[in-house]
């Protein structure tokens, strides 16, 4: 099995990550915005979703009840159809993805949350992010995952009563505490990938530090 790679070839692709509740959203735009001011083409996208099919599987992952079985190979394979569809050609076209959420999110919420298999959803991982590009093999990951770091308590509140919660929202306190370890795990197994960004601040120091990570990497002036 190969190791997924953050290798962009020509595009650039980063991605969103956190607890319900982290902020992330709001930082999406802005971010965009910034490649926008230097002349790129930038594609905002989501997941669950992104294309109309991945879309319909959103809605059923989100509202429907499903074993922990069915829910991860339903994210993954909405995650193959937006790969195909809107990614990999965003990024041959040279553009910058930003990805409100990406796998990051299946290990964090269906391994961490659910306890689902880990090494089932490496094999699911390895399957769906897998191209052969004329000069390799590889699978295709983000070159960076911003990961919005928000004490479980903290975002629970900022959630209550925000809107009617979908099937993760409504979980318990617990399962985002193991949510969050979930992330976690993912940034101990590949730090040069992640940029934890420290969600409970206010918000213009939040967006400073997301277009820090960016700079820092070089990819804005
Ligand atoms: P979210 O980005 O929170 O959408 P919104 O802000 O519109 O509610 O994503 C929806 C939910 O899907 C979120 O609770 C996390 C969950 N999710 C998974 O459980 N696994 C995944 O692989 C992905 C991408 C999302």
């Amino acid at each position: 099995m190969s190791t997924p790679v953050s290798h962009n070839p020509h595009g650039l692709f980063i991605s969103f990550e956190g607890i319900d509740g982290a902020g992330k959203s709001s930082h999406v735009e802005a971010l965009a915005e910034a490649f926008r001011a230097t002349g790129r083409e930038v594609v905002l996208t989501r997941e669950p979703g992104g294309t109309p099919l991945a879309e319909k599987l959103r809605a059923l992952v989100l509202n429907d009840a499903m074993d922990p079985l069915a829910e991860a190979l339903l994210l993954f394979a909405a995650r193959r159809d937006h790969i195909g569809q809107v990614i990999v050609p965003a990024l041959d076209r040279g553009a910058v993805v930003l990805c409100d959420r990406f796998t990051d999110a299946s290990f964090a919420y269906q391994g961490g949350g659910r306890g689902f298999d880990w090494q089932v959803l490496s094999t699911l991982e390895q399957w769906v992010q897998q191209r052969c590009w004329p000069e390799a093999d590889f699978v295709l990951n983000p070159a960076l995952t911003l990961w919005f770091d928000l004490d479980p308590a903290v975002a629970a509140a900022r959630l209550a009563g925000a809107r009617v919660p979908d099937r993760f929202e409504a979980q318990p306190a617990a399962f985002f505490e193991r949510v969050a370890a979930g992330y976690q795990r993912r940034l101990q197994a590949d730090p040069l990938r992640f940029a934890r960004i420290a969600a409970d601040q206010p918000l213009e120091a939040v967006r400073r530090d997301v277009l820090a990570a960016v700079t820092g990497r070089g990819w804005l002036p």
